[in-house]
């Protein structure tokens, strides 16, 4: 049974060739999350699997999965994740961690099969922690948010939920779902 977190990133950068995480299409927002998914203070979750749709130029578009559970040799600081981003984007490996060619949709259509789909979005209906299986995988938006026919395309799948009409960091939302879940099953790894 996994946690799943999907971040959806319009303009972030596909390739490894880049200066920093900010002007490669805010690949800084797919770090944060990274971060708010997949570390506790001194461990992994081992339970959280992380994917970001990176649709920037010049190999849109890409699948990019961590999975807290084979994901070892790194750190939260910032100059260790942008290593590792242009070294997974330039396809060479980092363990726990897969690239690949891959849409949106078709990820979703196929986590759909196995998971609980939650489309994250101010407008949904009031989380509920009670609703919410451990086997669950959470959409959300980038900087701007998720464009309206991604949206369209996730609700034929899954339920728009929120966490209030408070906007807030893609990432702060995960670090909330994961406080609710570890609340909800009593484990966080
Ligand atoms: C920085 S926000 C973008 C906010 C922007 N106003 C928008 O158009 O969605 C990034 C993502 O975090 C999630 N998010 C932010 N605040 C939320 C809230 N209060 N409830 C549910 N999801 C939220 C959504 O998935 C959103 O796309």
């Amino acid at each position: 049974m996994s946690r799943e977190f999907l971040l959806f990133s319009r303009i972030a950068r596909t390739h490894g060739m880049f200066k920093n995480l900010h002007d490669a299409g805010r690949l800084d927002i797919t770090y944060e999350c990274i971060i708010a998914s997949l570390f506790l203070s001194h461990g992994l979750r081992k339970n959280v699997i992380f994917h970001s749709i990176l649709n920037g130029p010049p190999n849109p578009p890409i699948h990019l999965q961590i999975e807290g559970e084979h994901l070892y040799d790194v750190r939260t600081d910032v100059g260790t994740w942008e290593l590792i981003l242009k070294k997974v984007l330039s396809n060479k490996s980092h363990p726990g961690i897969t690239v690949g060619k891959r849409s949106f949709e078709s990820l979703l259509k196929t986590k759909a099969d196995t998971k609980q789909i939650f489309v994250l979005e101010e407008g949904g209906q009031e989380i509920d922690s009670r609703d919410l299986p451990s086997d669950s995988l959470f959409v959300l938006g980038d900087h701007i948010g998720l464009p309206k026919k991604v949206e369209n395309f996730a609700l034929r799948y899954g339920k728009k939920i929120s966490l209030g009409k408070t906007p807030y960091l893609a990432s702060s939302c995960i670090t909330v779902l994961n406080y609710l879940l570890d609340r909800k099953f009593k484990s966080s790894s």
